[in-house]
């Protein structure tokens, strides 16, 4: 066998037990379905080690081992210490933690840079902080293009900016940010960085150390995954932070940063992303690659060139349409934008066209997706919204050619 260089979608789709129902999903932005394995992963837990993990018996060994797997993968997907990283509820918690472990290090008229184009989660937390003294500069989008330009950074960096809080890739907007460059702004202005990574690790999942960024969010949940989230924090940052666990975790890392405890069965799931992908790698690729990194990075090349096509396939859908106001960048290139489009056609309410998708066996989103402020500085109402269809790699051509049509039909 010689390795594919195309994705074999059948394979990947055969994963996921909703793909049956015949309808086309595309809300994958939302969240996205999950393969077996996941499911596998916490129903085995639950059915074999639901106990208290980290004694001698062995339904408590397995719980731990188990536990241990979906860390360690949660770790190793993005090039992370297993010390370096805190699964916890959902990303908008993570974020809220993290602000309240960060401010005490900061001293009043210290400044913080949020953008518009991000998803409350990751602004609404550190905007809070103006209550306490900080001063919140933002970061605004061009209100046509919906990008944010590096220029207007450098304008509101300066010497008492300790963060720069952006996303990865705007759920709103899909455009995709250059990390490295603006973490690069950042650190020589002697700022850290917080990337709200949440709508981008489905169709690129980073290598932390290769960005150097300081802190990086996402939920698992779009990423064939449980509900949970992950925070990356870099180790020094960890053992910097203030605790936020019972006070005699104090020096734990990182559970510090992490109040509470697991939701174990949850976390075993994690695992299962990692053999799902592992799956699609054995199905792939003849030639060992001897690191999960690499593994990954292979895989993930397929499935931005399976997104690649669907994207063109979806813009060529509009070009029929030039009344139709696409969100972002008009472009099919993953190095630009991911596969989630928000789109206004006039006079139409998007909550209407999403409804009326649904009854034909298509399923997207309307509203503003918590990106309320993005939504406003493109000058669209944020009552209404956009309606959004987004896809990752295990969409098909079928499926975007049947939404384009009903959405031809409808407008
Ligand atoms: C870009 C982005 N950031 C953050 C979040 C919030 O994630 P969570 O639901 O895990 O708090 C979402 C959820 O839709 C999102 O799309």
């Amino acid at each position: 066998m010689t390795d594919r260089t195309t994705l074999d979608v059948d394979f990947c789709r055969a994963f996921f037990p909703p793909i049956g129902n015949g309808l086309a999903y595309l809300e994958n932005a939302g969240g996205s379905y999950v393969p077996e394995p996941v499911i596998e992963a916490v129903t085995g837990y639950m059915r074999e080690s639901q106990c208290q993990p980290g004694w001698t018996f062995a339904s408590s060994r397995q719980a731990r081992a188990r536990i241990d797997a979906g860390l360690a993968f949660a770790a190793g997907a993005i090039n992370a210490g297993q010390d370096e990283v805190v699964v916890g509820p959902s990303t908008t918690l993570n974020a809220y933690v993290l602000a309240q472990a960060l401010r005490p290090a900061m001293r009043e008229g210290d400044e913080i840079i949020v953008t518009n184009q991000d998803h409350e989660s990751n602004g609404g937390v550190w905007r809070r902080l103006a209550q306490t003294g900080i001063t919140v500069r933002e970061w605004r989008i061009d209100p046509t293009s919906g990008d944010l330009d590096l220029a207007d950074l450098d304008a509101l960096l300066g010497p008492r900016t300790r963060l720069v809080c952006f996303p990865h890739v705007s759920n709103i907007v899909g455009s995709v940010n250059d990390v490295a460059a603006i973490t690069a702004r950042a650190h020589a202005a002697g700022a850290r960085v917080c990337v709200d990574g949440v709508a981008a690790v489905a169709h690129d999942l980073p290598d932390v150390k290769a960005l150097d960024v300081d802190f990086y969010l996402f939920s698992f949940y779009k990423l064939y995954g449980p509900h949970l989230a992950l925070l990356y924090a870099k180790r020094e940052h960890i053992v910097a932070a203030a605790n936020q666990n019972h006070y005699f975790h104090e020096h734990s890392i990182p559970a510090k940063l992490n109040p509470g405890g697991l939701s174990y069965e949850s976390v075993a799931g994690i695992a299962g992303i990692g053999s799902y992908l592992e799956a699609v790698d054995g199905h792939h690729f003849d030639a060992p690659a001897n690191s999960l990194r690499s593994r990954i990075e292979r895989v993930y090349t397929l499935f931005r060139a399976q997104e690649a096509n669907l994207m063109a396939r979806l813009l060529g859908h509009l070009d029929r349409h030039p009344e139709v106001r696409l969100v972002g960048r008009r472009s099919a290139d993953p190095k630009l934008r991911a596969p989630t489009f928000c789109l206004v056609a006039p006079g139409r309410s998007p909550e209407a066209l999403a409804n009326a998708l649904a009854e034909r066996g298509i399923c997207v989103g309307h509203g503003h997706f918590y990106g309320k402020r993005c939504v406003e500085a493109l000058g669209i109402d944020s009552e209404t919204g956009v309606l959004r269809l987004s896809m990752v790699h295990y969409n098909t051509v079928d499926e975007i050619d049947r939404a384009g049509e009903a959405l031809h039909a409808l407008l």
